[in-house]
C-alpha cells in the first residue's frame, strides 16, 4: 500500500490518522476532504509536503472520487457529518454525505479493485442500560437512535452488501467515543473545557449519567492502521479501551484540572432520544490482530488534552462564539 487515499484527513480523527501513517509506514497520502466546518489545515500543517497532499472536495463527487481512487492503493475512510447534536437539527447533510458520499466510493473502489477500510462508530448498536453486564460485540444487532447514527449505520450496511454482492476488499470498525488534540468546540470534552477557559461555565445535558467509553484518538489511529495492514477482508473490529465514565464525573474532573469548583456547571436541556451508555467489548481486535491501547489512563489523557486546549487558543477561539451561539439557542 503505496498510495493511501484518507477521506475526511482533515477532520479531528482524520488527521491523527494521516501523521500516524506518515509516522508509522512509508506510504504516501492523499486526503479528500471538504473543508467543512470541523476541517483544519493546521491540523496537516507540519507534514512533509513529499508525503501528503490535500484535495478540497466533495467524496459525492463522483468523477473526483474516481480519479483519485483509481491512482489510490487504498482507502480510508472517515469523511461524514460527524455531531448528533447537528443531525437533530438538519438531517440533510448527513444523509447526503454518510449515505451517499459512502455508496460514491464504493462504487469506485468496485470499479478499481481498491482496497477499502470504512470507519463508523459504535453508536449503530443504540444504547445500553447502564447496569448491563454485557457490551458491545461484533454481533450486537443494529439499533440506531438518532439520523447520525442511523445514516452511518445504513453505511455500514452498503458496505457489507459492496462486499457480499460485488466482492469489494473492505473492512468495517466501530468505533467508541474519541478525545485528544484539534477535536472541534460542539463536541462534549472540548465544549467544556473551553467553556471554562474563557469564564464561562460547564454544560451537562439533562442529569449526566450518560456514560460514554473514551478512547483517546491516537490509539483509534493505531487500530484502523491495524486493521488495514492485517485485518480480514470482510470482517469488522470494534475499537474500544475500557474508558466507560459518566459525562457527570468527566465534567468535575475537566473543573478539578482547571481549578474551578466541581459544581461549577449547569445542568441544560438533555439532546432528544440520547442515548444512555455505550461500551465497547474489543476482543476480537486484540486477540486477532494482536492490538493494544497505548491511552489506557484516560485522566492523564484527559490532563494533557486540556494543556493541549490552553495553548491552542488561537486555533478553537474562532469557533467558540458562534458554536455557543447555536447551543444556547436551543436552551444547550
Ligand atoms: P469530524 O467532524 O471532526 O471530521 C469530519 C471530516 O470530514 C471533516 O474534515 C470534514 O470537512 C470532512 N467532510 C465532511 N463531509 C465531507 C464530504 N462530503 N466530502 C469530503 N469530506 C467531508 O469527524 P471525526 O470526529 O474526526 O470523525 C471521523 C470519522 O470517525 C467519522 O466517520 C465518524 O463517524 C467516525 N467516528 C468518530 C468518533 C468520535 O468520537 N468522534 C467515534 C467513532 C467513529
Ligand atoms: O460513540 C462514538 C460517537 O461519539 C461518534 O460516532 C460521534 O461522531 C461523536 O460525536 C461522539 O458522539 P456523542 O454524541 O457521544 O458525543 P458528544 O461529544 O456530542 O457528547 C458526549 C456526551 O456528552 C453525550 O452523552 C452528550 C453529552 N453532552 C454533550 C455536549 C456537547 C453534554 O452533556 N453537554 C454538552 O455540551
Amino acid at each position: 500500500m503505496n498510495r493511501i487515499l484518507v477521506t475526511g484527513g482533515a477532520g479531528f480523527i482524520g488527521s491523527n490518522f494521516v501523521h500516524h501513517v506518515v509516522a508509522h509506514t512509508d506510504a504516501r497520502v492523499t486526503v479528500l476532504d471538504k473543508m467543512t466546518y470541523a476541517a483544519s489545515r493546521d491540523a496537516l500543517a507540519d507534514l512533509p509536503e513529499n508525503r501528503v497532499d490535500l484535495v478540497v472536495g466533495d467524496i459525492t463527487d463522483h468523477a473526483l472520487v474516481d480519479d483519485l481512487i483509481g491512482r489510490s492503493d487504498a482507502v480510508v475512510h472517515f469523511a461524514a457529518e460527524s455531531h448528533n447534536d447537528n443531525s437533530l437539527a438538519d438531517p440533510s447533510p448527513f444523509i447526503q454525505t454518510n449515505i451517499v458520499g459512502t455508496f460514491t466510493l464504493l462504487e469506485a473502489v468496485r470499479r478499481h479493485g481498491t482496497r477499502l477500510h470504512h470507519v463508523s462508530t459504535d453508536e449503530v448498536y443504540g444504547d445500553l442500560e447502564l447496569d448491563d453486564p454485557l457490551r458491545f460485540t461484533e454481533a450486537t444487532p443494529y439499533n440506531p437512535s438518532s439520523p447520525y447514527s442511523a445514516s452511518k449505520a445504513a453505511s455500514d450496511h452498503l458496505v457489507r452488501a459492496w462486499v457480499r454482492s460485488f466482492g469489494v476488499e473492505a473492512t468495517l470498525s466501530n468505533c467508541s467515543n474519541n478525545y485528544g488534540p484539534w477535536q472541534h468546540v460542539e463536541k462534549f470534552i472540548p465544549r467544556q473545557i473551553t467553556n471554562v477557559l474563557i469564564g464561562s461555565r460547564a454544560k451537562l445535558y439533562g442529569a449526566g449519567l450518560n456514560v460514554r467509553d473514551w478512547i483517546h484518538t491516537e490509539d483509534h489511529s493505531s487500530a484502523v492502521l491495524t486493521i488495514l495492514q492485517h485485518g480480514q477482508v470482510g470482517e469488522t473490529y470494534l475499537i474500544g479501551a475500557d474508558g466507560e465514565r459518566n459525562n457527570l464525573d468527566v465534567v468535575r474532573r475537566i473543573l478539578a484540572l482547571l481549578g474551578r469548583d466541581e459544581d461549577d456547571f449547569d445542568h441544560v436541556a438533555d439532546r432528544s432520544g440520547h442515548d444512555l451508555r455505550y461500551a465497547i467489548d474489543s476482543t476480537k481486535l486484540r486477540t486477532e490482530l494482536g492490538w493494544t491501547p497505548r491511552f489506557t489512563d484516560f485522566e492523564s489523557g484527559l490532563a494533557d488534552t486540556v494543556k493541549w486546549y490552553q495553548t491552542h487558543e488561537h486555533w478553537w477561539r474562532p469557533h467558540k462564539e458562534a458554536t455557543e451561539a447555536a447551543y444556547a439557542a436551543k436552551g444547550q
